[in-house]
């Protein structure tokens, strides 16, 4: 054991003094819900990303929802779905009645196979939900593409990638819609929280109604032509929101810096792959996640660390590899996805992490995978 502090994987800061005034503007305000915070966080957001609008929601999850109701997904209807993420990407799919078909990973990184994708299309495909892994955007062009060649609808699950950029555009701006979490383990937190990106005016007034029970305004009065859901942010998490907008390009140049100096002297460990960005591409880091080699076992390595008091988790999940996804990977297996299901690896990325720190993750981490080595190598013997 040790007796250093403990270093979880991140942990928000909002400073006190950043919401204080909003805060108690709100509260003498009496408008606690769809006031003026949350219409300047949408404004903030959507400028931020590039796009014409965006629709604040309670969270990634029911954003998704949204934007498969508004491209009018149905029972009956194939959704193309990343497998490598977490399982809310395919839940939404299953909720609106239709089917989750689990597309794998590249072999080298997390992203997307587009090849994958296309052997997988059916005539019964409508759409694709294309997930940014921990800030790695898709490649959306390519999938805008097929999207377009077979009238499907793209999904940007960008969950993870505020301030990500590929192909020349932000995170959020790809596709026909970007659906982005602000839960406390992403780049800016409301506590919970999500947020709906497009260009599509129709979309954005559709998914407006919807999220607040589907209720129109007209000149006679509320009516309900479509029934909606309640997925309002309120007031006091869109102040949350805002106040971290306003220094976002702060937070991601720290994160980018930190994840780089990982990179570095990550970069000849033995038994660690760190995945690479693309070219064109800009990653926005959510968290810093490596991949283990096969034979090192990725349970000894965290339970390493936390002896160490250094937190590390998976990366994130293999749906295919949990019960109520089982029955969606069709006759393609998908082992790119099951290996980084089983070996890929979080590493702490603490808001201004201190070079001492990242060294004592490192440190730790070489320490981790001898003795994981060794635990290999015993086990092989006996
Ligand atoms: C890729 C991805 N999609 C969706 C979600 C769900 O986000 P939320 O918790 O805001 O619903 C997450 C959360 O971790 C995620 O990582």
């Amino acid at each position: 054991m040790t007796d250093q502090p403990r270093l979880p994987l991140t942990k928000p800061t909002i400073p006190f003094g950043d919401v204080e005034a909003d805060i108690r503007t709100i509260l003498e305000s009496g408008q606690l819900t769809s006031g003026r915070f949350v219409s300047d966080f949408e404004a903030s957001v959507a400028s931020f990303v590039g796009v014409d609008h965006a629709v604040a929601v309670t969270s990634a999850t029911t954003a998704l929802h949204l934007a498969l109701v508004c491209a009018g997904v149905k029972p009956g209807d194939d959704v193309l779905v990343s497998d490598f993420t977490f399982p809310a990407t395919a839940n939404v799919v299953l909720q609106q009645g239709a089917t989750p078909v689990l597309v794998d990973s590249l072999p080298d990184g997390f992203e997307l196979s587009v090849e994958d994708l296309e052997a997988r299309l059916t005539p019964a495909t409508t759409a694709i939900i294309a997930v940014d892994p921990f800030g790695q955007p898709a490649d959306h062009r390519r999938l805008e593409n097929i999207a377009d060649a077979h009238n499907l609808t793209l999904i940007a699950d960008a969950a993870c990638s505020l301030g990500a950029i590929r192909d020349n555009r932000q995170a959020g701006a790809h596709g026909d819609v970007g659906c982005f979490s602000f839960h406390p383990r992403k780049t800016i937190t409301c506590g919970e929280g999500g947020m709906l990106t497009t260009n599509n005016e129709e979309l954005a007034d559709k998914a407006r109604t919807l999220r607040s029970h589907g209720a129109e305004r007209t000149p006679t009065g509320i009516v309900f032509n479509e029934a909606g859901y309640n997925y309002r942010l309120s007031e006091i998490q869109a102040a949350l929101g805002l106040s971290q907008m306003r220094r976002v390009d702060e937070i991601l140049d720290d994160r980018r810096q930190t994840a780089h100096t990982f990179e570095d002297l990550l970069a000849d460990t033995d038994g660690v792959t760190v995945p690479q960005a693309p070219a064109d591409t800009n990653w926005a880091y959510q968290s810093f996640v490596v991949v283990l080699d096969d034979y090192l076992s990725r349970a000894d390595v965290v339970a390493h660390m936390a002896a160490e008091n250094i937190e590390t988790t998976i990366g994130t999940y293999a749906c295919h590899q949990h019960g109520a996804y089982t029955s969606f990977t069709g006759s393609r297996a998908l082992p790119n996805s099951a290996r980084f299901g089983n070996q890929a690896l979080t590493l702490p990325l603490l808001p201004s992490m201190t070079r001492a720190q990242i060294d004592r993750t490192v440190t730790a981490l070489h320490a981790a995978i001898d003795s994981a080595l060794q635990q290999a190598t015993q086990h092989k013997a006996a």
